[in-house]
């Protein structure tokens, strides 16, 4: 019998692609999704690639009695992975309490049905965000944390502390929480990737959108950094990779090889790229010549991060292995397939 695996925002980015992990990996898969930043055909390309349909239900997990209605009619769930949740860095800003209700109200109750029904795993997706700008790089999983530079940045960080928290005094709760750098690329299939609503706020995405000419030129948010060419650096890692590395964390604790009841893993791929290197790694994978302009900083941006990825390397057997351009080939792949661009 298939374990039955809860992925919450399982029809979103990260969340399809880790569907399509575990559904590969003989799992069988429940995503409950508010469709607020995802489309419901997300399933049947999930449905296309693995040949497996996930089960579904649509609601707010913020929603406390619909949250313990499902969980009351799927005690049979193994674990959950937790990935539902507001993500734009400018609107967190904007509407901060939306942010706060939405992203923490549904950890809460995730954690309240988990020691209600006796289901003790839950697998976390938090963010190198909770670093803010490292004093020292790369950054291990020991590297302090500091206040964030954006209300969503803070419920990441909040929401490690409500599951460490809780957890220290229901220790039949086994958690890892995942800090990711910065997720980029699609499914080789091009089936599946990421499709922000509205004008997108993260680099690859407006990148793919301006060489589709769906929008205009990209524009570079500063180039007076202390790096060398003056743009800010980040850990871009591949999408699938990041997947793999959930069903990773989803094994270890059903087969109890969690050393902690509470675990925190960074996944980067160690290197850093700064925005230039990532325009011209673009265009050198894709053979697409960009439009952009340099423009001043972005408020909130910090200037580098990229991961030391020892700790997952050695403790979890995963390291990623897709590189830079191969990735943003794929970015562009799932860019053409939505737009129809042969
Ligand atoms: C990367 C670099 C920008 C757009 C955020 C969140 C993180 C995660 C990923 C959700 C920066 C520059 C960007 C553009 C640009 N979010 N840039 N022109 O800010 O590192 O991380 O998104 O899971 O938690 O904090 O990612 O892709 O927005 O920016 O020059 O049009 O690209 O200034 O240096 P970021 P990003």
């Amino acid at each position: 019998m298939a374990k039955k695996i809860l992925v919450t925002g399982g029809t979103g980015y990260i969340g399809s692609h880790t569907v399509v992990e575990l559904q590969s990996k003989g799992y069988e898969v429940v995503i409950v999704d508010d469709l607020s930043n995802s489309g419901i055909e997300v399933l049947d390309s999930i449905t296309k690639i693995t040949g497996i349909k996930p089960g579904f239900e649509k609601f707010n997990l913020a929603d406390a009695e619909k949250t313990n209605d499902f969980f009351n009619k799927n005690q049979d769930i193994k674990a959950i992975i937790h990935f539902a949740a507001s993500k734009a860095v400018g609107e967190s800003v904007d509407i901060p309490l939306h942010y706060y209700r939405n992203n923490l109200v549904s950890v809460m109750n995730i954690l309240d049905a988990q020691i209600k029904y006796n289901i003790p795993n839950l697998v976390f997706s938090s963010s190198c965000t909770v670093y803010g700008q490292p004093d020292v790089l790369p950054v291990t999983e020991n590297t302090p944390r500091q206040d964030a530079e954006s209300p969503y940045g803070n419920t990441k960080r909040v929401n490690e502390d409500i599951m460490s928290d809780t957890i220290k005094v229901n220790p039949q709760l086994n958690g890892i929480a995942l800090r990711y750098f910065n997720p980029i690329g699609a499914h080789k299939s091009a089936l599946i990737g990421e499709l922000p609503l509205g004008v997108p706020q993260n680099l690859v995405p407006f990148i793919t959108q301006s060489a589709a000419r769906v929008r205009g030129e990209l524009k570079v948010f500063g180039d007076d950094y202390d790096t060398p060419d003056g743009s800010a650096i980040r850990d871009y890692i591949n999408v699938v990779d990041l997947a793999k590395a959930h069903v990773i964390a989803i094994d270890r604790l059903l087969r109890g090889k969690n050393k902690k009841n509470y675990e925190i893993f960074n996944l980067g791929t160690g290197n850093g790229y700064s925005v230039l290197q990532i325009v011209k790694g673009f265009e050198k994978a894709t053979g697409v010549e960009l439009d952009y302009k340099i423009v001043g900083r972005r408020a909130g941006d910090i200037e580098k991060i990229w991961a030391d990825t020892t700790f997952a390397n050695e403790e979890l057997g995963w390291k990623a292995e897709i590189g830079l351009e191969e990735t943003l080939l794929t970015a562009w792949n799932w860019e053409k397939n939505i737009r129809e661009i042969k």
